[in-house]
């Protein structure tokens, strides 16, 4: 299996939780915007070629991790238009602690559950 797009995957997560970490996604609209894309894309490749062989749990938990991964989609989004300093605060703990999730349950199901 080619395993390239899973890679670009995997350094889109750490660019753009990089770019929450550092309250950096307004100064890096562009770029934040084109990973947070990029990242969905890459992830409907993921699924559709790793659906082919689920471990035990892959349906539940991949599910899951979708949708906090829109999750931290749309705080991007949100991060990149701007908002009050409290809504920031908000949004920008909210991406953090569902990109951690994400990023957990992805690296389980590629790394240790095949
Ligand atoms: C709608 C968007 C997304 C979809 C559909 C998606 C889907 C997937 C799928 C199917 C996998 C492979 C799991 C397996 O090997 O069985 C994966 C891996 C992964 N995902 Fe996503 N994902 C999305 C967005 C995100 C976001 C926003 C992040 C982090 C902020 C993220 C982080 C990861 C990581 C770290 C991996 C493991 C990559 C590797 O080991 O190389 N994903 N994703």
């Amino acid at each position: 299996m080619n395993d390239a797009p899973l890679y670009l995957h995997l350094v889109l997560a750490v660019l753009i939780l990089a770019l929450v970490l550092a309250s950096r996604v307004r100064r890096w609209r562009a770029a934040a915007v084109a990973a947070a894309l990029l990242l969905a894309l890459t992830g409907a490749h993921n699924f559709m070629t790793r659906m082919k062989s689920p471990p035990p749990g892959w349906h539940a938990l991949i599910g899951i991790k979708i949708l906090l991964a829109l999750h931290v989609i749309a705080m991007v989004f949100l991060l990149a238009r701007g908002g009050s300093a409290e809504q920031e605060r908000r949004w920008r703990r909210g991406a953090i602690l569902s990109a951690a999730v994400t990023m957990i349950i992805g690296l389980y199901y590629s790394n240790f559950a095949r």
